[in-house]
């Protein structure tokens, strides 16, 4: 693999799909996992096999109806989850079992009532056991965040032992900070023998707002790949959001490295989801926010009715949304108007735009938006 390639882990369908009320079905799932494939995405997790029936199923039939993604089922560090993610898995093309341990001492004290020594021994043998059903493990270690780095590296020198191609080192309370976690990376990559020949992976939560921060700092860590979900759902405050993700990587040279999505499809998946999982985008999210490409303040509208890129970073039409958004409203300046008049038959002289402005004005004043349908009626009142 290209060394500056960064891989694309989608997990909607099982760390997003954890969301209280976004339970999906079967149906429901091939269908964003076939999104998720013509997206680009390199790996998707379809979901926790032994959690339940229904996901075991899931798992199965996503498994059947994707070809090129790697599909991958999480496990617990326990040898049932582990036969039972590989039997849900039998179909993959190419299959990926995900499973770990907590290793913070949070807990390893109070989770399983342990010590250090009995946990490494445990994700060892996870992984041991995981790689007699299929050749790519990856490795979890459950609140990397806030362990310790000394003896996260001895637990990653053991899995790598045992066999693991990824080491996923989740910031799973969404703890750490960017130049922190950055720096976690770094620590790993530095002193943990064998991690040339595996994957380091990010798996960050979004509690403190930092998800997508900290994914960047640690692919400009040596992370070679990002875990994230689509609107960037995941539980309590989320995961890292693909979408973010992705645009930063494009948008960014500076950061010397690709990926494989292709961006002109992420706002048709942003609504795919929402609309499956009944979870609606906050309308001022980044990429995919029914305001990303919106402007309604009269400085920025004459500014992009100039040109776009005075207060547009990204072309709209990069990420699949038809073209930006001129919002009319109290706020708006004549240019904005005049523009949106063109845009519905009426080109308005100078004179005429100044006496349509004043009406306009006094409808702004007592409407939240200004819609087509009134600006016909503003014009005809004016002129
Ligand atoms: O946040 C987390 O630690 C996880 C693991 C189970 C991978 O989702
Ligand atoms: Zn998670």
């Amino acid at each position: 693999m290209d060394e500056n390639h960064v891989l694309i882990f989608d997990t909607t369908l099982r760390d997003g799909e954890q969301v209280p009320g976004c339970k999906l079905n079967t149906p429901q799932k091939i269908e964003i996992a076939q999104q998720l494939e013509a997206l680009g995405v390199d790996v998707i997790e379809a979901g926790f096999p032994i959690s339940s029936p229904g996901d075991f199923n899931s798992v199965i039939e996503i498994s059947k109806n994707i070809t090129e993604p790697i599909v991958c089922g999480l496990s617990r560090g326990v040898k049932k989850d582990i036969e039972v993610a590989a039997e849900a898995l039998k179909y993959a093309k190419r299959p990926r079992i995900h499973t770990g341990i907590g290793t913070s001492d949070y807990h390893i004290k109070h989770k399983f009532n342990s010590n250090r020594d009995n946990i490494l021994q445990r994700a060892y043998d996870a992984v041991a056991y995981a790689k007699s059903f299929v050749e790519d493990v990856e490795f979890y270690a459950e609140d990397a965040g806030r362990t310790d780095n000394e003896y996260l590296a001895r637990v990653c020198e053991a899995v790598i032992k045992a066999g693991a191609t990824v080491l996923n080192i989740p910031d799973t309370t969404g703890y750490c900070l960017p130049d922190e976690y950055g720096a976690k990376i770094k620590y790993l990559a530095d002193n943990v023998r064998g991690i040339e020949n595996v994957i380091i992976s990010a798996h960050c939560h979004n509690d403190l707002g930092l998800a997508t921060a900290n994914s960047i700092a640690a692919i400009t860590n040596g992370a070679r790949q990002i875990e994230c979900t689509v609107n960037g759902i995941g539980e309590r405050a989320g995961n890292t959001s693909l979408e973010e993700v992705a645009m930063i990587m494009k948008q960014h040279p500076r950061l010397n490295v690709t990926n494989n999505i292709n961006s002109k499809l992420l706002n048709p998946i942003s609504r795919l989801v929402a609309e499956k999982m009944g979870m609606m985008v906050q309308p001022n999210k980044a990429i995919v926010g029914s305001n990303a490409f919106a402007h309604s303040s009269g400085i920025h509208q004459d500014g992009v009715i100039k040109n776009r890129e005075t207060y547009e970073i990204i072309d709209p039409i990069e990420v699949g949304v038809d073209e930006s958004m001129i919002v009319l409203t109290a706020r708006s300046g004549r240019a904005a108007l005049a523009y949106r008049a063109h845009k519905v038959g009426h080109s308005l002289t100078k004179l005429e735009l100044d006496k349509v402005y004043d009406v306009f004005l006094k409808h702004a004043d007592m409407k939240k938006e200004i819609l087509d349908d009134d600006i016909h009626q503003i014009i005809a009142e004016a002129v």
